[in-house]
């Protein structure tokens, strides 16, 4: 699908409700699953890629029950899970792919995991090779999906990650729960730690230790009573069109701002961003806060090392940040970029120059000059939900309309994008 995009007149004045957390919605859904009992899990993604993983749950002969945002899921306990005849489909959904890996590897039964092409083209060798060392039998199609996995009994390793992978250390901790000893997974990075923080609240024993997290196999998991909190993947891009567009302020309640994701508004901020948080509170051991965004001039920034770890999805969104900032904003250390749902570094090159950006890249980030006006223009989201939103983001600042083809793969984490944009003044 097509959008086109015009440039917003007026200032961002609004208050905005966030879909759920993606990455807390499939861990919640995954582990309400395995947990003994009845789970309640409120305003969850319950579509796109979170779709996917219930519909893999459902395959699995889960039990599982949507109103809307709010579900209830039937555990089966930690062995519980059903055999599946033909392969489950991840669709476009690598967390639901990698986490579900570490889960079935140790099963009695066999499965295939299979996924759309755009997904059939990212790395799995990352998750394959440590389920390996675990005991795993698993069947790649040349380090990519289909993966045929031969369920058996695991043990547990002390594996070190090299590359800070939130999918791969959770798949590892997942495998661990039913592994023969302690798993001890090591970080080169602070990767999103949702599925430790939810397994503690479940009863599970597991530890970390800075970058080190271990897993002790064999307790039973408790049923979740969870409150899922808005997506700041997803409040990014509002949060950097109010910091854009003069004269906005923008109310954003009930946002996770766990520290392992909370890079975004850190550099936003140290760039001049005028971001609040309030009311901060702890929900199901995430962090939540309502934040509070202002209209700011922006100044250029360097960004490397863990720092990117924490903000590894709101790159696309950042960059537009940056080509109104003064001076060069700098990215390294995030050749991860290139293996997500479409090669970032790449994309974004090709697609923001279109609309005037000046941005170079290099193999593990981009440099980009600003500030730039930038103009209206055709520009393509590659299948990848961030790139379209970004894009959007570029259209509500530009001086004339974008038109953005390949629209629709916003809806694989922020239902209702489009229209909350409208609501923004721009998108149609
Ligand atoms: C995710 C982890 C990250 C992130 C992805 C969601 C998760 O991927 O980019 O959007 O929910 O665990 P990696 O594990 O590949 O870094």
């Amino acid at each position: 699908m097509t959008r086109t995009i015009h440039p917003s007149r007026s200032p961002v004045k609004d208050t905005l409700q966030i879909p759920g957390d993606k990455s807390i919605s499939h861990r919640a859904f995954l582990l309400a699953a395995l947990a003994d009992g009845e789970s309640r899990i409120a305003g969850a993604l319950t579509t796109g890629d979170v779709k996917a993983t219930i519909g893999c749950l459902r395959g699995l002969g889960i039990n599982l029950s949507l109103d809307g945002s709010a579900a209830t899921v039937h555990g089966c306990g930690l062995d519980g899970l059903q055999p599946v005849k033909g392969p489950l489909d991840c669709c476009r959904s690598g967390t639901t792919m990698r986490l579900l890996a570490g889960i079935l590897a140790g099963r009695s039964f066999d499965t295939i995991l299979s996924g759309d092409t755009q997904l059939r083209r990212r790395p799995m060798r990352r998750v394959v090779e440590p389920l390996r060392r675990m005991g795993a039998d698993i069947t790649d199609t040349e380090g990519r999906a289909p993966l045929r996995i031969r369920g058996r009994q695991l043990r547990g390793i002390d594996y070190t990650l090299p590359v800070a992978s939130a999918q791969v250390k959770s798949a590892l901790v997942l495998a661990g729960l039913t592994a023969s000893g302690a798993t001890i997974v090591r970080q080169p990075g602070p990767a999103r730690d949702h599925t430790e923080r939810l397994l503690a609240a479940m009863g599970a024993t597991i530890e970390t230790d800075g970058l080190e997290v271990t897993v002790h196999p064999g307790q039973s998991l408790t049923p979740l009573r969870l409150q899922v909190p808005g997506d700041l993947s997803s409040a990014a891009f509002p949060i950097v069109a109010a910091t854009l567009l003069p004269g906005s302020d923008l109310a954003l309640p009930g946002i996770g701002v766990n520290p392992t994701r909370a890079g975004l508004l850190d550099v936003l901020n140290e760039m001049g961003a005028d971001i609040q948080r309030a009311n901060e509170r702890a929900e199901t051991g995430e962090p939540v806060a309502d934040l509070h965004v202002r209209w700011a001039a922006l100044r250029a920034t360097e960004i490397s090392g863990q720092t990117v770890v924490r903000m590894i999805d709101e790159f696309p969104v950042l960059a537009v940040a940056a080509t109104q900032a003064c001076g060069t904003t700098v990215v390294r250390d995030a050749a991860e970029l290139r293996v997500k749902e479409s090669d970032r570094i790449e994309a974004l090159s090709i697609e923001l120059r279109a609309l005037g950006a000046r941005i170079e890249s290099c193999a593990d980030g981009f440099a980009i000059e600003g500030p730039s006006q930038l103009h209206g223009g055709r520009v393509d989201s590659h299948g990848d939900h961030r790139l379209a939103m970004a894009l959007t983001v570029a259209g509500l600042i530009a001086d004339g309309p974008v038109i953005l083809e390949d629209a629709s793969a916003a809806a694989d984490s922020y239902p209702g994008f489009f229209e909350q944009m409208r609501c923004l003044g721009g998108a149609r």
